[in-house]
């Protein structure tokens, strides 16, 4: 197996699949308050995607040796790191929450997105950690043009983390994605520059970095999905679906709610 080339129809089906991703986020902006409900997210999501003609990737999402993913969405508070799965409790002013939408247009092709939300006033700390996240995935993704190799976007993303002494989780990774939700290649987010596959046009992958506040160890819990960091730190993440470009890069995951670029990735 090896890392697919989409071609221009290809391409053109990723920018829409991408674009609907991103505006189901656009569409819950406004209600990522104290008070509601993961679950209320979920919900809202899931209608937005009935609006589009979307469905959902993740709802019954059963990779090997995994349960079904119950989830239209991931709700992913304070320290879980990734896959939480909506609940009916509210979320309080000083939470961060992650939503993770994955969308499957008709045409069957795959969009994957996700952002951080700040429920209220959060604490200086928290603001950090959603803000140097956001930057170190831009940092990643100014990296790609072709010639360049998986590992500069791994060691870009780790040596700034690291830098603010942050910790970058490894056991998850961005990835491959088309007419599948994961393809080639495992894309992470941590690593040694000049290493890896080299990068040419046409690939299509998510960067998608989890960093931690505190140690970088993980653990599952008892739904067979939820990660959590060990030690209850807390995690931001952030992710886009990138293409590359004859001279660079495409962030297929823009939208109008999108926050926009930091300076110090621009291309
Ligand atoms: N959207 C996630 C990703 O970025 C995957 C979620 S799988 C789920 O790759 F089953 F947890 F929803
Ligand atoms: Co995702
Ligand atoms: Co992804």
């Amino acid at each position: 197996m090896s890392i697919s080339i989409k071609d221009a129809a290809g391409i053109e089906a990723m920018r829409k699949a991408c674009r609907l991703a991103a505006q189901v986020l656009d569409a819950i902006a406004a209600h990522m308050k104290p008070g509601i409900t993961t679950l209320e997210v979920d919900r809202l999501c899931a209608e937005q995607m009935a609006l589009q003609g979307t469905r959902s990737a993740t709802l019954g999402y059963q990779p090997p040796g995994y349960p079904p993913y119950p989830g239209h969405v991931c709700t992913s508070v304070n320290h879980v790191v990734c896959h939480g799965i909506p609940a009916a409790k509210p979320l309080k002013k000083g939470d961060i929450v992650n939503v993770d939408v994955t969308v499957i247009t008709p045409e069957g092709w795959y969009g994957d997105t996700s952002r951080m939300f700040e429920i209220g006033e959060c604490s200086i700390a928290a603001r950090r950690l959603c803000q140097l996240t956001f930057e170190s995935m831009w940092l990643g993704i100014g990296q790609v043009k072709p010639g360049a190799r998986l590992g500069d976007i791994g060691h870009a993303i780790q040596k700034f983390a690291e830098s603010h002494s942050l910790s970058v989780v490894r056991e998850f990774c961005g990835h491959g994605i088309g007419q599948a939700f994961h393809e080639e290649p495992q894309v992470l987010h941590y690593g040694k520059p000049g290493t890896g596959e080299e990068l040419a046009p046409g690939m299509i992958f998510t960067i998608e970095p989890m960093l931690n506040l505190g140690r970088r160890d993980i653990k599952e819990l008892g739904d067979g999905w939820t990660i959590v960091t060990r030690d209850r730190s807390l995690s931001a993440q952030w992710e886009h679906t990138v293409l590359v470009t004859p001279t660079g890069y495409e962030v297929l995951t823009l939208s109008p709610g999108c926050q926009p670029q930091p300076a110090l990735a621009a291309p």
